[in-house]
């Protein structure tokens, strides 16, 4: 059917084509009756262009082909984070950023590491090794601390991470060998001391649960240069509210407010 409108595209009219390309969005995205309802009442604006990570949108998407960050992709879900990783928006968001916080001087860190998906895309993206930076990675690299969950997260579900991890360790040691990193096995905040660096330019901090991300957003808040991104990965999810609170009156405390992305990421600029 394709193949033949490809073909028949040349001689029909562009009204003709319009309905032909509506016609095959209705058929890959989504049932015809459900979706029209939607478009009658603009809520989309066009074809779905990209659905996963609890987020649906008809925004363009083109750089999930961009050559440099479908190479970043790649290398990310090379680390094998979980089967079907697909995580593309988040990934590109992070990659952004980090890109524009290597202007800056400082070292890069990320606390709540496992396989190292964030992190090796970032490498690429930022072609890493061509900068004077180290990045620290900070994790257990053997799953979640259950004994620093509060009581209101464990009743939100956030216990539910406490099996989801496995010993990566040596996979992460194999990944990153090749680069300028410092991996620090153990649990945050106690590990933190082991970052040498004084200054830093981009945190990217994705540990779950509110105590050791408050503890590492706080010890590393005096070492983050003027304008340092900090990337706070379960900002926005529904089970992580506990996390978007602390955040949120952290950023208050500093006179900031964390930017809301619908990827559920937050962003906050130093
Ligand atoms: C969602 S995963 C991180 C995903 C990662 N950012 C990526 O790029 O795929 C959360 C990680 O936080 C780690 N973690 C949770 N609490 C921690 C703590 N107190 N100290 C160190 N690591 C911790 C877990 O071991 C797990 O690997």
């Amino acid at each position: 059917m394709k193949k033949l409108y490809n073909f028949l595209k040349f001689f029909l009219p562009v009204s003709i084509k319009r309905l032909f390309q509506k016609l095959f969005w209705f058929y890959h995205n989504h049932s015809l009756i459900h979706d029209f309802e939607k478009f009658k009442h603009g809520i989309y604006y066009g074809p779905i262009t990209y659905s996963a990570d609890g987020l649906v949108t008809c925004s363009n998407c083109d750089f999930i082909e961009e050559p440099n960050f479908a190479k970043a992709y790649a290398a990310a879900a090379a680390t094998n984070p979980w089967p079907g990783f697909t995580l593309q928006w988040r990934v590109y968001t992070i990659c952004w950023f980090a890109n524009q916080a290597k202007l800056l001087e400082g070292d890069f860190v990320e606390c709540g590491v496992n396989t190292g998906a964030y992190a090796r895309a970032i490498i690429e993206y930022t072609n890493f090794n061509s900068l004077q930076k180290k990045f620290f990675l900070f994790d257990t690299f053997e799953g979640f601390v259950t004994d620093q969950v509060t009581e209101g997260e464990k009743a939100a579900g956030i216990n539910k991470y406490a099996t989801a991890y496995k010993d990566v360790y040596a996979q992460v040691r194999e990944t990153f060998k090749d680069f300028n990193v410092q991996i620090v096995k153990g649990r945050v905040p106690e590990t933190l001391t082991e970052c040498q660096s004084e200054k830093i330019c981009f945190l990217s901090i994705d540990m779950n649960a509110v105590v050791p991300e408050i503890a590492a957003i706080t010890y590393f808040w005096p070492k983050l240069v003027k304008g340092a991104v900090i990337m706070l990965d379960d900002y926005g999810f529904p089970n992580h509210i506990h996390q978007k609170n602390a955040f949120d009156a952290f950023a208050q405390e500093q006179g900031l407010q964390v930017l809301s992305l619908p990827t559920g990421q937050g962003v906050l600029i130093k």
